[in-house]
């Protein structure tokens, strides 16, 4: 394949604005309600996705932005939430895996106990509409753009980067108790509310994806949202998207 393309997401103004500003030759399109624009950087071909937030916008646009613009490789990054009580703001989540945190099936019992559940996955899509129960819980991040991802980060002077496991879902969670049980349960570093969906229509798809997801919040060090992370993620993420064409030309 001599081109690649990488659709590059962001939910936000903040965690699409520097983005935008850097590409050369700025070509937008609307598609749907979502906004696309495409452009270079430096020699590479992008294209940013303003998303807006949440799941189903993340789907939508991922969707859409597949059918459009035939990306070769997907990356959904901005702002997340502390799972893993070792993590500050400014440390980077490199989706190694994610899972959808809405989905899940209670205990049969009658006193609430929310831990008392088991996560299902998420809904694939099923054309024979044959499957009632989901198959995949975890969907992997890819080896290539993580093994890029993992070259920039030891440039990174901000703070850690893991490479690590997203909670995604429509949900806030600021009770300690809660976000250490998801990190314990199910091994969750931090949350957001788009990689996962995202990471599904890759996976249906079958386009190299991955969640790169900055710190901007943890309740375990009382740090309230810092909108200039939105910023730091994606000067990491404009490295990353260099890196990994440079590692394609190589290969
Ligand atoms: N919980 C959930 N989403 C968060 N985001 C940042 N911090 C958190 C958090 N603690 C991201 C989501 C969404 C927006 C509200 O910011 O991905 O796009």
């Amino acid at each position: 394949m001599d081109t690649q393309k990488i659709m590059i997401e962001g939910a936000m103004h903040m965690e699409t604005e520097l983005l935008l500003e850097v590409l050369a030759d700025p070509q937008e399109q609307v598609v749907g309600q979502w906004r696309f624009v495409e452009g270079k950087y430096h020699d590479v071909n992008l294209v940013v996705a303003v998303t807006s937030i949440g799941m189903s916008n993340a789907a939508a646009a991922t969707a859409l932005g597949i059918e459009r613009f035939r990306p070769t490789a997907v990356i959904s990054q901005g702002t997340a939430g502390g799972h893993d009580p070792a993590l500050k703001a400014y440390d980077i989540v490199l989706g190694r895996r994610s899972f959808d945190a809405s989905s899940y099936r209670s205990a049969q019992e009658d006193l609430v106990d929310w831990r008392h559940m088991e996560l299902m996955g998420s809904y694939a899509y099923d054309a024979t509409m044959q499957s009632f129960i989901p198959q995949e819980v975890y969907y992997p991040g890819d080896e290539k753009l993580l093994a890029a991802a993992q070259k920039v980060a030891k440039n990174y002077k901000r703070g850690r980067v893991i490479a690590g496991c997203i909670a995604s879902c429509n949900t806030w969670n600021r009770q300690k108790e809660r976000l250490q049980f998801l990190h314990n349960q199910f091994s969750s570093s931090c949350e957001d509310m788009e990689v996962n969906s995202a990471a599904q229509i890759c996976q249906q798809y079958g386009i190299p994806f991955l969640g790169i997801r900055i710190l901007s919040n943890t309740e375990f060090r009382a740090e309230e949202f810092q909108p200039e992370s939105a910023k730091v993620c994606q000067q990491f993420v404009l490295a990353v998207a260099e890196q990994y064409e440079k590692d394609r030309t190589k290969d």
